[in-house]
């Protein structure tokens, strides 16, 4: 198998001078991508193996180079053969499960017609000039969020995304792009503080990263997924949209036992279509309300350290200054790097002394079953603050169960899945006492689609930051009038 294409990619991103233009807009040069997850850079030599055997041993190994080892796993290499490579996803040839449940998606008419993939820079890791420029911005068509925020589908049977936080003086934390590979010292930490988190996991990281994978369903954190290759799903084809997050969602059930119900994209760039073939596939939509840019710190990326902890403390100041309009927030960071784990355990005390909550976005929501397996109970979020923090029913790491290959997955439609406590937005809420509350509370609860916040709750925060949604069009316009920049992907912007 080859191990940590993804990291290599990172790196080799990361190396020459790259400018940004607007957060969703990220594009690599032209030579920049010339083979997508190059094997040449594993970095397995110097030091003899750890060699865990199991996901309770690795958690134990504390220093960061041998966490990063290989692993020669068997049920790895079983895996990778049932799985797409290092590359964009699609249908994997001989996969009849796979192949009987994209029929089904297809033949269930949820995927809009009228919606074509976008055009893309070099290996889909940006949208085209041409793509952006073209596009109806103030109708907004599709709901694409990387042109207008957009976050209430305008299309059928597809939930709004989840946004904001709804609990008052509440951080809502969240990880995206693990599982890493060294991140023991990061989930101590929060083991330590019992913090939860609801992590965003890319498919090939789980694939590479077997047991950093389980280690977080064994610590109580909630796992939803992150799409197998990372890339700007608007431009891929439905067949290749549908391949990212079915392999991803079945590779986190083959590994860690579980099948997620929510999903986030890679740098917000979903629209009605992309976000109705994750419906179709029993997905919630997650986007973010405030945004660290963290994945961007020195020295994998290019910002100071100080710019990623000033951007950490003006989330804070917010709060502090009240400026949150009695919301709490849903905020992007990332267990990217060492360098992205450590600013958070850096923030945290500052975040916990401005926000009197933090807590994963299954207690937000109030999601106690976010899995489609439903022995696992998850506390809402009354139970969370008052210190009960952990899942029931959970494995503890030393009884992971064994890795499988090819688990049959439950693909139940988003919109048809109405038992209570789920990440849909049919799911009925498990706090029926409060259902005679002011319109407010009710509306924002996740019982009927409107969990989330309107639209405008992100997109504010967007154009008010690093050139969000709106900025991000305008910084299309900028590059069509001639003046270029070269640009160089950072693969992991989010
Ligand atoms: C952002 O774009 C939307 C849709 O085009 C528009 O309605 C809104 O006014 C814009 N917001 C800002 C701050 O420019
Ligand atoms: C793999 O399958 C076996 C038998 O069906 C089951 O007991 C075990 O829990 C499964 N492992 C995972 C990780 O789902
Ligand atoms: C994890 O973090 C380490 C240390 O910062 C880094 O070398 C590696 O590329 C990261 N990614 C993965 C997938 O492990
Ligand atoms: C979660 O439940 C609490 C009561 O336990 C309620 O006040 C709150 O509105 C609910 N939140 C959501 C998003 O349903
Ligand atoms: C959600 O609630 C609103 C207001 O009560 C109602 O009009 C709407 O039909 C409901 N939507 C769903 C999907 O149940
Ligand atoms: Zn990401």
């Amino acid at each position: 198998m080859k191990p940590f294409g993804l990291v290599s990619l990172f790196i080799l991103a990361a190396l020459p001078a790259y400018a940004h233009i607007g957060r969703a807009l990220q594009v690599p040069s032209a030579s920049d991508l010339a083979s997508d997850f190059p094997v040449s850079s594993r970095r397995h030599h110097l030091r003899a193996r750890a060699s865990p055997k199991n996901a309770a041993d690795m958690a134990k190994i504390q220093d960061p180079s041998q966490e990063c080892q290989e692993y020669g796993y068997s049920a790895s290499q079983a895996l990778s053969k049932k799985y797409p490579g290092y590359h964009i996803a699609s249908l994997v040839d001989g996969d009849d499960q796979a192949q009987q449940v994209w029929s089904e998606v297809q033949q269930s008419g949820i995927i809009p017609s009228d919606i074509q993939p976008r055009g893309a820079t070099k290996g889909h890791y940006g949208i085209s000039d041409q793509s952006s420029d073209s596009y109806n911005n103030d109708k907004d068509p599709d709901c694409w969020w990387t042109a207008t925020g957009c976050t209430s589908p305008k299309h059928p049977n597809i939930g709004d995304d989840l946004t904001s936080c709804p609990e008052p003086n509440t951080w809502g934390l969240t990880f995206d792009d693990g599982p890493n590979c060294s991140h023991n010292a990061f989930y101590d930490y929060l083991s330590k503080n019992n913090l939860k988190a609801t992590m965003f996991f890319i498919g090939v990281n789980v694939l590479d990263l077997p047991f950093q994978a389980q280690r977080a369903l064994a610590d109580g954190h909630d796992i939803c997924l992150h799409t197998w290759s990372h890339r700007y799903m608007t431009t891929l084809s439905n067949e290749q949209v549908f391949s990212e997050l079915y392999y991803t969602m079945r590779i986190i059930k083959d590994v860690v036992g579980v099948t997620p119900r929510c999903w986030r994209p890679p740098y917000g760039d979903v629209d009605d279509r992309v976000r109705a073939i994750a419906a179709g596939l029993g997905l919630r939509t997650i986007i973010w309300s405030h945004d660290t840019d963290d994945w961007n710190i020195v020295p994998d990326g290019t910002e100071a350290t100080s710019k990623i902890d000033s951007n950490y403390q003006k989330i804070i100041d917010k709060q502090t200054q009240n400026k949150l309009d009695g919301k709490g927030v849903n905020v992007l960071t990332h267990e990217l790097t060492e360098n992205t784990m450590g600013e958070f355990q850096k923030e945290f005390p500052k975040i916990k002394e401005a926000f009197t909550n933090v807590v994963p976005l299954t207690a937000c929501f109030n999601v106690t079953q976010p899995y489609a397996e439903n022995q696992y109970k998850y506390p809402i979020f009354a139970d969370f603050i008052k210190g009960n923090v952990n899942p029931q029913g959970l494995p503890s790491l030393d009884q992971m169960p064994q890795i499988n290959v090819s688990s049959k997955i439950d693909v139940t439609p988003e919109k048809q899945q109405t038992s209570a406590g789920g990440f849909s937005s049919a799911s009925k809420s498990v706090d029926e006492t409060t259902e005679s509350d002011d319109a407010d509370t009710s509306s924002s609860k996740s019982g009927n689609g409107s969990a989330s916040q309107s639209s405008s709750d992100s997109s504010t925060e967007g154009s008010s930051k690093d050139g969000g949604s709106n900025s991000s069009a305008a910084a299309v316009s900028l590059c069509m009038s001639g003046l270029l920049v070269p640009i160089l992907l950072s693969f992991a912007m989010l």
